[in-house]
C-alpha cells in the first residue's frame, strides 16, 4: 500500500520520501528511497525525511514489540519450552507530531470502525484508513483492498478497489485537507 501511495503521489507531481521495510517492490523511479529493517531505524529515518514535508503517511505495519535482548549466538535448542521476552516498540505515528497533516491506517479484525476511531483520535489523525483484515481481498500480501476513510467529518466507504485506486482516493483526499488547512 505504501509503494502505491508513493506511485500515486509522485503522479500528481509531489517530492516523496518512501521509507520502507525489506521488500520485493522495487522503489518507484524519483523517490527518495529510505531502507530500514527495525523500527528504531524506521524512526531515525523519519525524523530526516519530515523536515519541511507537508504530510506524513504511515502505511507500515511496524512490530509493536521486540525481543527484550538479541543474541549473537546461536540459541541451542535444550529440549525445553523456549520463552521470548518482549518489550512494546514505541508508537512511531502516534509520536511524531508537527506542522505536517499526519495519515495513518487501521488495520482490525473486529470492530473495525469503532476501533479505527479510536485509533484515529489516540493518534490525532487528519484521517485514517480503516482496514478488515479478515477479508479475503484486502490486508497484507493482496493486490486489492477494502477499506473506509474516517477523519474529523465521519466515514466514507470505498467499494473493493486495487491498492493503486485506494492509493489515488487517498491522495485525493490528501489533497483536499491540504488545501482546507492552506
Ligand atoms: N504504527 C506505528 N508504530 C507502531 C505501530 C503502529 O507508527 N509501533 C502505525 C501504523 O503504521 C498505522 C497505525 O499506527 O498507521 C495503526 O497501526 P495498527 O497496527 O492498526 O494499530 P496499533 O496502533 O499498533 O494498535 P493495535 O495493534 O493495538 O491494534
Amino acid at each position: 500500500m505504501g509503494y502505491a501511495i508513493a506511485q500515486a503521489l509522485l503522479r500528481r507531481g509531489a517530492r516523496v520520501k518512501l521509507i520502507s521495510a525489506p521488500s520485493a517492490l522495487l522503489p518507484p523511479s524519483g523517490s527518495e528511497f529510505f531502507p530500514v529493517e527495525t523500527a528504531q531505524e524506521m524512526a531515525e529515518a523519519m525524523d530526516k525525511a519530515l523536515k519541511g514535508a507537508s504530510a506524513l503517511v504511515m502505511a507500515a505495519a511496524v512490530a509493536d514489540y521486540r525481543p527484550i535482548e538479541v543474541s549473537s549466538r546461536k540459541i541451542k535448542k535444550n529440549g525445553e519450552n523456549l520463552c521470548l521476552e518482549l518489550v512494546p516498540n514505541p508508537d512511531l505515528l502516534a509520536s511524531f507530531r508537527g506542522d505536517y497533516l499526519r495519515v495513518g491506517f487501521a488495520a482490525e479484525s473486529e470492530e473495525l470502525l469503532p476501533n479505527a476511531e479510536k485509533k484515529r483520535l489516540r493518534k490525532n489523525l487528519d484521517l485514517i484508513v480503516a482496514n478488515d483484515i479478515t477479508r479475503s481481498d484486502s490486508g497484507f500480501d493482496r493486490d486489492t483492498n477494502k477499506v473506509f476513510f474516517l477523519d474529523a467529518g465521519g466515514s466514507e466507504e470505498l467499494p473493493v478497489l486495487t491498492k493503486q485506486e485506494v492509493a489515488e482516493r487517498l491522495v485525493d483526499r490528501l489533497t483536499s485537507l491540504l488545501r482546507a488547512k492552506a
